[in-house]
């Protein structure tokens, strides 16, 4: 069975067809009203969620199927120790889809790894969340019509920020898209995406400057600060009022600079700025509840996975601390070589860190 771990997993060409389906879904709804009878989803959620966990939800019940919850690990037995793969094992045996949302990176393919369904990733630890970039996608869409020549501008906590790094993985198969990555130093977008900017020569910039850059930008992502991500308490009180997108701030923009925010907001965002026309954040949370019934339906009826083959070696430990092969029973580390022949690079499979 297919699933959806990373958001490279769907081709550009799948992309579309998801937008199109969510699309017809916008303006059929009742069309789509019994697709999924009789089938259940499982959202399986390990850490905090609103949008993400409940726009599952409604979206399956919108196709007319059934969820089966768990929230947080001290509710089921992951409290008693149980690993990931027989927590997926057992809920394969009453559920046919899981949306699965934990803070270790690589949960969800591990969880993928052991069952016969699709399992959808909400959200593994600071590394990908692919759903989310669905909502994103169609919202670009609909508010520019199309991907190609976006100055797209993303900000915030880039290091922790998951979102960041599907949503930059997805928008870099588009032509004439180019990044500005406006972070504090301590909080810069991690190696393995960067890496694939270079390996596709996408243009990027880094930089403090969130008023220096905003006047070029057609997009400007704005994230949290993740308190939950940083090991020094400090740290985060030292960064955590970096960026504050005032109306001020909003007056050197395009007049269609389109400001997202996958949420939740803390303070980045004034929202004196949610009556403005630029504001997009809200149609991303409803737009996300139409991708994931695209997204649902489409996995529910493909039977094969297309995941190519890919050599694995097993010499090497990740040394990432949030690493799901840090913490599930004898999963062994697997890594995949990367990057050009002459500098080549070992990448852990489940979260992309780099062997050092
Ligand atoms: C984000 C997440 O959980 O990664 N929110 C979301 O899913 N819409 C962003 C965040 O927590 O800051």
């Amino acid at each position: 069975m297919r699933s959806l771990i990373d958001i490279l997993d769907l081709s550009v060409r799948e992309i579309d067809e998801l937008i199109a389906t969510a699309t017809d879904i916008i303006e059929n709804p009742d069309a789509y009203s019994r697709k999924c009878e009789g089938r259940k989803l499982a959202t399986l959620f390990f850490e905090p969620s609103t949008r993400t966990r409940l726009s599952f939800e409604a979206a399956m019940y919108e196709l007319g199927g059934h969820v089966l919850t768990v929230v947080g690990a001290g509710g089921s037995s992951v409290a008693k120790g149980e690993s990931i793969a027989d927590t997926a094992r057992t809920v394969n045996c009453y559920a046919d889809i899981i949306a699965l949302r934990h803070p270790q990176e690589g949960a969800a393919l591990v969880a993928a790894q052991h069952v016969p369904i699709p399992v959808i990733n909400a959200g593994d630890g600071g590394h990908c969340h692919p759903t989310q970039t669905l909502a994103d996608l169609l919202t670009i869409y609909r508010e520019k019509g199309g991907f190609a020549n976006l100055t797209v501008g993303v900000c915030g906590d880039l290091k922790y920020g998951r979102t960041v790094h599907s949503l930059i993985g997805a928008l870099s198969r588009y032509e004439g898209v180019r990044f500005v990555m406006i972070s504090p130093r301590e909080l810069k977008v991690p190696g393995y995406v960067t890496a694939g900017l270079k390996e596709h020569q996408i243009p990027y910039t880094e930089t403090d400057s969130l008023e220096g850059s905003i006047p070029d930008l057609d997009i400007l992502y704005m994230t949290r600060i993740q308190r939950e991500r940083f090991d020094d308490p400090a740290l985060y009180d030292a960064l955590k009022d970096t960026y504050v997108l005032t109306p001020e701030k909003l007056n050197l923009a395009k007049p269609d600079m389109c400001v997202m925010h996958p949420l939740p907001r803390v303070n980045e965002i004034s929202t004196a700025i949610d009556s403005d026309p630029r504001a997009c954040y809200f149609k991303q949370v409803k737009n996300g509840k139409y991708m994931r019934m695209a997204l649902i339906l489409k996995l529910l009826r493909e039977p094969f996975d297309p995941r190519e083959p890919r050599t694995l070696y097993h010499h090497l430990r990740c040394n990432n601390p949030r690493c799901v092969t840090r913490t599930e029973q004898e999963l062994a580390p697997a890594f995949i070589l990367t990057g050009p022949k002459d500098a080549p690079v070992y990448r852990c499979l489940y979260c992309e860190h780099r062997a050092r």
